[in-house]
């Protein structure tokens, strides 16, 4: 039997009224991660000016609703940060920030960390500087036509 899931009213609002959607063009780094738990995807681009300050943030996402909301928050909490602070912006401060997520969603909420933590590798690989704590990510996808494909771009 399905279960009506209870979800917070900011958790609404940013899921009805989504911030930062979209692409920049010419980012300084950009992230795409699969959600293991549900194969959905999620793109994040960084727009990060010299002071390695992050001036903009925008993401797509083929995710559910509590991804988007959860993208959008996550989005709204990492401009305006440097890369290194940006780092804090973990799935937990961010599902903090939304008064929470039923707990069968908190696995939506990793994809928009992963795809921020993506670009910011990107961005540090393109740039040879070293954001300490930032590791590897292990599932940045490589197969953007998939993205695109999905996207009917
Ligand atoms: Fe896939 Fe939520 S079910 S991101």
């Amino acid at each position: 039997m399905s279960q009506i899931l209870e979800y917070s009213e900011k958790v609404m609002d940013h899921f009805s009224n989504p911030r930062n959607v979209g692409e920049i063009e010419n980012p300084s780094g950009v992230g795409t991660v699969g959600n293991a738990k549900c194969g959905d995807i999620m793109r994040i681009y960084l727009d990060i000016g010299k002071d390695r300050v992050i001036r903009d943030c925008k993401f797509k996402t083929f995710g559910c609703g509590a991804a988007v909301a959860t993208s959008s928050m996550a989005t709204e909490l990492v401009i305006g940060k440097t890369v290194q602070e940006a780092l804090q912006v973990t799935n937990q401060a961010v599902m903090e920030a939304l008064d929470g997520l039923p707990p069968v969603k908190v696995h939506c909420s990793l994809l928009a960390e992963e795809a921020i933590h993506a670009a910011l590798w990107d961005y540090a690989q393109k740039n040879g500087i070293e954001i300490e704590g930032l590791k590897e990510p292990a599932k940045d996808i490589e197969d953007t036509e998939k993205f695109y494909e999905m996207s009917g771009e």
